[in-house]
């Protein structure tokens, strides 16, 4: 992944190009089919390492981000770097895939607390008693002292300011004919590569698909 100056102020380019804005809102905004996708980061040493977590899109906002402990692995590896995103949907058969620069949200950044307190109230309550009794035990507090409604302030939301997209849409009885585009932002505008479903020959300038091709 590219080494990427941490930013913590979104610069306000659409999230995808225009023609898969919808399908990133069906994928990632379902409340009933959770978008559990894989975040990829790299560790100091430059080992991936790969998780899932809960990606959403929130319409009001243009925007993807997913909520994590700001103590966390992901949390600390991403701090100047780029993170890659990756989710498949069985459902509409489509494999997305995405590099972004992370956008940082914890209680002390002002910008996108709007969102940072939408996330937690979607999110299930055993998972905010998780978090509120942990930083209750850290902090010597007796563990039940909380109110379920605020934002815990050790959960931080990472909001993915996309630049480029691998859009993979299956055939699922006919492999040649799935559909694969890699968009790459450049300059504000998403430029679009169909590209082959086995593999890519793209060229990227400021991502890595297709690098050694
Ligand atoms: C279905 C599922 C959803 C998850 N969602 C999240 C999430 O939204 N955020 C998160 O930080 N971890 C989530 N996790 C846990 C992560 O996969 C991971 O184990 C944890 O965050 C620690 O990762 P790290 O030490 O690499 O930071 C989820 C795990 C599963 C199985």
């Amino acid at each position: 992944m590219n080494n990427k100056v941490t930013m913590n102020k979104l610069q306000k380019t659409q999230i995808a190009p225009n023609k898969h804005l919808k399908t990133i809102e069906k994928l990632f905004s379902s409340n009933m089919f959770p978008a559990y996708g894989q975040l990829a980061t790299v560790t100091e040493n430059n080992i991936p390492q790969v998780r899932t977590v809960h990606f959403r899109y929130l319409k009001a906002y243009q925007e993807l981000m997913f909520p994590t402990h700001i103590e966390s692995q992901k949390w600390h590896q991403l701090k100047n770097k780029t993170l890659s995103g990756c989710y498949f949907s069985s459902r509409h058969l489509i494999q997305v895939r995405w590099e972004a620069t992370p956008i940082f949200v914890d209680q002390s950044i002002t910008e996108h607390q709007n969102e940072r307190n939408i996330v937690w109230k979607k999110m299930r309550k055993d998972i905010k008693r998780a978090y509120w009794t942990d930083f209750n035990n850290e902090k010597g507090i007796s563990p039940e002292e909380f109110k379920i409604n605020s934002p815990c302030p050790s959960m931080g939301i990472i909001i993915c300011n996309t630049y480029a997209w691998d859009i993979w849409k299956l055939n699922a009885t006919d492999y040649s004919k799935s559909k694969r585009f890699i968009y790459r932002l450049i300059d504000g505008e998403w430029h679009a590569t169909k590209s082959s479903p086995l593999y890519s020959k793209t060229k990227h300038n400021n991502s890595d698909w297709g690098k050694n091709e």
